[in-house]
């Protein structure tokens, strides 16, 4: 690739050439054939009746305890409208996904960060935290979190969901990479160890394609009764079309398949990208994920992202704001870095060229 072309190191997006196109195409032929009156008339709002038993068998579940939605963002709002009131505490993460921090203060939430260690949440904050804050909800991002990278140790899902039961607290399990693990073993989920304490929430954004989307809760069927109603009154249904063709996709058995083949294609992007940072930009600390979509930085002593932002645009590369992915400041030096949509050469490239800027700005 040439020096000139963009670089951008912004958005977690799937990788155009991992969406399977033709078999979606096959699939939605079929379902409107076979299905056609069910998928293009109006329907619950919990979802697509055979998707939601699918989804429930696949996750071991009761169907009532399955809510779709068009994609997982939205559902996350539904929850705030049933559940969050102007001044109630929600803890995420620090940093955490920004969209999910956006949403919380748009419905009158205080926000409150707790620090994320390479192995999860700081257990030691969030005990400090819960001496001062009665929080109503813990979102966590336990696998190959965004924007970090990191993943919760079993010992820290254990703690945390002791800790949910001793303060009442609920937990939402925000889980979209948790299937693209590249390398190392499972962890368990915190719905695993807890589920009356935990909404579990998925997408299939980053498994078959953002377009598709379908994303679900699981959890407790009384308290998806209640999102399910704010739904029900927000859109009357979901995407039943593209529900309808992402189950028949679902139901003819690729979703193994896709996995096997978007670890095939990630995986070696992941660790180019880890071979680029040791070799170009050795004092920065970066984690190290073993799946899903994105590692961070801490930047050197002295070099910040909105400075080194400034220097990336002008050798044609487009950086994220590190700020907004922090509830309560902090984050001068962090950088957020996704690596599944750009090619191995790419990757070296702009690795390349973050070393020239973190040169340029180094104070
Ligand atoms: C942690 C996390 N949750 C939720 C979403 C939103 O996914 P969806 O497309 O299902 O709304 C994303 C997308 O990047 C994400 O990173």
């Amino acid at each position: 690739m040439s020096a000139l072309e963009t670089i951008n190191f912004t958005r977690g997006v799937p990788a155009i050439e991992s969406f399977p196109t033709a078999e979606l195409a096959a699939c939605a032929t079929t379902v409107l054939a076979q299905s056609g009156d069910a998928i293009l008339q109006y329907g619950p709002a919990a979802g697509l009746a055979p998707l939601r038993t699918w989804l429930a068998e696949w996750q071991g579940v009761k169907p009532e305890q399955i809510l779709t939605g068009n994609g997982s963002l939205e559902l996350v709002q539904f929850l705030c409208t049933a559940m969050i009131k102007p001044g109630d505490v929600v803890f995420t993460e620090s940093p955490s996904y920004d969209r999910a921090i956006n949403l919380f203060r748009r419905n009158g939430a205080n926000v409150i960060g707790v620090p994320l260690q390479a192995d999860g949440p700081d257990m030691d904050a969030l005990e400090a935290l819960l001496a001062q804050h009665k929080p109503k909800l813990f979102y966590v991002i336990p696998d190959f979190q965004n924007p970090s990278g990191a993943t919760c140790s079993t010992a820290k899902r254990k703690r945390l969901v002791e800790l949910a039961e001793q303060h009442d607290i609920l937990l939402l399990e925000d889980a979209p990479y948790r299937l693209l693990r590249y390398r190392g073993t499972e962890e368990p989920t915190l719905f695993e160890l807890a589920p009356h304490r935990v909404l579990h929430m998925t997408s299939f954004t980053k498994l078959i394609a953002p377009g598709v989307r379908l994303g679900f809760m699981k959890g407790d069927a009384a308290i998806l009764a209640k999102i399910g109603k704010v739904a029900e009154d927000t859109y009357i249904s979901p995407g039943y079309f593209a529900h309808g063709v992402t189950y028949e996709w679902l139901r003819a058995g690729n979703l193994g398949p896709q996995i096997a083949k978007l670890k095939a294609l990630y995986a070696p992007r992941l660790e180019a990208i880890l071979a680029a940072l040791d070799k170009y930009i050795p004092d920065a600390v970066a984690t190290r994920p073993d799946g899903g979509f994105f590692l961070s930085l801490t930047l050197p002593e002295g070099v910040s992202t909105t400075d080194l932002r400034a220097a990336a645009a002008e050798r044609n590369m487009n950086l994220a704001d590190g700020l907004a992915f922090f509830p309560q400041g902090g984050g001068e030096r962090f950088l957020r870095l996704p690596f599944c949509a750009m090619t191995a050469t790419q990757i070296e490239e702009g690795i390349k060229r973050l070393a020239e800027c973190v040169k340029a700005v180094r104070k």
